[in-house]
């Protein structure tokens, strides 16, 4: 059965907006592991947006499978061995973007990427490299001793037309057989919706989806159980 992880960094833009204590995300973490759903996932970016140093804190002393997505850093690095999440997985980070745009570049910063992810198994967490469905990355990722991946689903969501999301897909299908040939658990997330997420949970060997923006926005209207329990629904 494929497992959902619930990404609740807007749930703490919401509470950037105003710089407020509401909505909590602590709160929204709670609910969702209560509606089913199998890990939560934050982003601690170094310019600290919407999740705060504090807020993971708190999320580990109540969440027991806590997925805290970061930059390799030393800065991150330092409070991810520190906290001491379940799960780190390394995404690229850029202080301008509105979200995370492409994968890793495993290949070509294989030395950093392999220093952070020793230091993180050595703290007992176990590491994820977020990347573009490519051979080539797969290989470095195996290379860096990272034992998960998490595709970037971006070009899939972003593919307009049935021709070009039938290429998206099969671009992941084929990516996710070579890494889970490889011995490597496979995730995915990124720009999935209540549309669009069926056929990516549907792939051979998919382990994880997480997803934030759409099931957040969906709760605005259903509440954040409901929204949980939907999504939860169409991937398994
Ligand atoms: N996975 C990773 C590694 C991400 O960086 C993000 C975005 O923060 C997501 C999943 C969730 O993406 P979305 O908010 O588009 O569902």
């Amino acid at each position: 059965m494929v497992k959902l992880g619930v990404n609740i960094d807007h749930v703490a833009t919401v509470r950037e907006a105003r710089k407020s204590y509401e909505p909590d995300p602590i709160q929204a973490a709670k609910e969702c592991v209560r509606a089913g759903c199998d890990s939560i996932v934050c982003h601690l970016r170094e310019d600290r947006r919407h999740i705060k140093d504090a807020d993971v804190k708190r999320l580990r002393k109540v969440i027991g499978n806590l997925n805290l997505e970061m930059s390799i850093a030393k800065e991150i690095v330092d409070i991810a061995c520190r906290i001491k999440p379940d799960q780190a997985t390394l995404v690229p980070e850029k202080r301008q973007e509105i979200t995370t745009e492409g994968g890793l570049d495993v290949r070509r910063n294989e030395a950093c990427i392999k220093r952070a992810v020793a230091r993180l198994h050595k703290n007992g967490i176990a590491v994820s490299l977020f990347i573009n469905p490519s051979k080539e990355q797969i290989d470095a990722t195996v290379r860096v001793g990272a034992g998960i991946i998490e595709f970037h689903t971006g070009e899939y969501a972003n593919a307009s037309g049935a021709a070009a999301v039938r290429r998206q897909l099969n671009i992941l299908k084929r990516a996710a057989g070579y890494a889970s040939g490889k011995g490597l658990i496979v995730n995915a997330g990124h720009g999935l919706n209540y549309k669009n997420v069926k056929a990516v949970a549907g792939i051979k060997d998919m382990n994880e989806l997480n997803i934030g923006h759409s099931i957040i926005s969906r709760a605005v209207f259903t509440g954040i159980a409901r929204a949980v329990k939907e999504m939860a629904g169409l991937i398994r």
